[in-house]
């Protein structure tokens, strides 16, 4: 399995540190393609419990991983892609804390990990791609021109989270939301398959106090240095 030739520009860090929207403006600014990795793991997950898969049955999930019938569905505003499984718009769907969960369990499977590599590495097409996940930088595109670890603070991370989930009208506690991103946070970084780390030749960026366009100001000083 190889990497293909066009640019990439790799965006990882943990769930809340605001790379979501950040590798979505990035690759509108530069007219890339963009790849939100965590969506596959979300659907894979989403598309298993459809299927009564239970979510420790690796062979089963490999299966599924390999068989997903996905398309990212382009929108005319330059909103986010809409997400359709199977023909299915479950763009909303993968986004539940459950699918979220659900996704984080699943992907510590190596087995799983590897069904899903090559489908990302299709992403990468002229005239270039943005890429968001957890090992962009580390497994999937090692070869990245550009490595950025985007990280904040659990607090501020949950302050964000909080906020979204309030205003999408979800009764939840900050306290709550705290615990499940440290939860997702611990599991993620100490997994063996593909942990959550900076790769060696990432730059890191603290977006704690920063607004998202300080972030990407600083995203698109690093784009622009190579
Ligand atoms: O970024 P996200 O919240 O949509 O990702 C959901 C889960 O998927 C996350 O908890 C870990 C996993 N994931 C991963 O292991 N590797 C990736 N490249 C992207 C996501």
């Amino acid at each position: 399995m190889s990497e293909g030739s066009a640019p990439v520009v790799a965006v990882d860090g943990p769930g809340g540190s605001g790379k979501g929207t950040v590798t979505q403006m990035l690759a509108k600014q530069l007219g890339w393609h963009l790849l939100d990795s965590g969506a596959l793991y979300r659907l894979t997950a989403l598309a298993a419990v459809r299927q009564n898969v239970p979510l420790e049955d690796e062979a089963a999930l490999v299966a599924v991983a390999a068989s997903l019938d996905v398309a990212f569905k382009p929108t005319p505003e330059g909103e986010p892609a809409r997400v359709i499984l199977a023909g299915e718009d479950v763009t909303f769907d993968i986004r539940t804390e459950t699918c979220g969960n659900n996704a984080s369990r699943i992907a510590v499977m190596q087995p799983v990990r590897d069904a899903l590599l090559q489908r990302q590495r299709d992403f990468q097409q002229a005239p270039g791609l943005v890429a968001d996940g957890r090992d962009m930088g580390t497994v999937v595109f090692p070869g990245a021109q550009v490595k950025i670890f985007l990280t904040a603070s659990a607090e501020e991370r949950a302050r964000r989270r909080f906020s979204q989930l309030k205003a999408a009208g979800v009764d939840v506690s900050i306290d709550a939301v705290l615990e499940e991103i440290r939860v997702r946070d611990e599991r993620d970084i100490n997994r063996s398959a593909a942990p959550l780390k900076p790769a060696d030749d990432a730059q890191v960026i603290d977006s704690t106090g920063l607004s998202i366009q300080e972030v990407l100001d600083r995203c698109m000083a690093a784009v622009s240095q190579t």
